[in-house]
């Protein structure tokens, strides 16, 4: 079994697709292991965000992602992480496949409602930066 972290974006928390959301997941049959909801720091955003240092729309996108409260899930299944990564959609949702998050909900590449981990190994380090072992089912 396999292991990702999923934010909701503020935008999706704003908007009302929490339940949405997390619906869409768990019926591709993945299951949760651990759950919050709370603000981003502009430090924790600077840190989950790193590799985009520099990029022209970095500012913006630490902007948003500390705008308002978001909800941090970590979801267990088999290639736990290509499988949240096609129920979210490619990063643009106006290029995003219609039955994808971001193709059916979303229009701004900004404010895509969702990540996901994009590989195992940041799957790993970013389940640490956002979970403490204590708040994760079975560890
Ligand atoms: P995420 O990290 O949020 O799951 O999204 P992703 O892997 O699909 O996309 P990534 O390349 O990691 O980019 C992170 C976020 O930056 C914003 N972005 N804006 N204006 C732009 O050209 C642009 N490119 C990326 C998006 O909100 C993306 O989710
Ligand atoms: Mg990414």
């Amino acid at each position: 079994m396999d292991r990702t972290l999923v934010l909701i974006k503020p935008d999706g928390v704003a908007r009302g697709l929490t339940g949405e959301l997390i619906a869409r997941l768990e019926r591709k049959g993945l299951r949760i292991v651990a759950m919050k909801m709370f603000h981003m720091s502009q430090d924790l955003a600077h840190r989950h965000y790193a590799v985009h240092k520099g990029k022209p729309f970095f500012p913006g996108l630490v902007g948003f992602i500390t705008s308002g409260r978001l909800v941090a899930i970590i979801f267990e299944g088999p290639r736990a992480v290509e499988a949240v990564r096609q129920v979210m959609g490619a990063t643009d949702p106006v290029k995003a496949d219609m039955g994808s998050i971001r193709g059916d909900l979303g229009l701004d590449i900004e404010h895509n409602l969702i990540h996901g981990s994009d590989s195992p190994e940041n799957a790993e380090l970013e389940m640490e930066l956002f979970f403490e072992a204590g708040e994760i089912l079975g560890r």
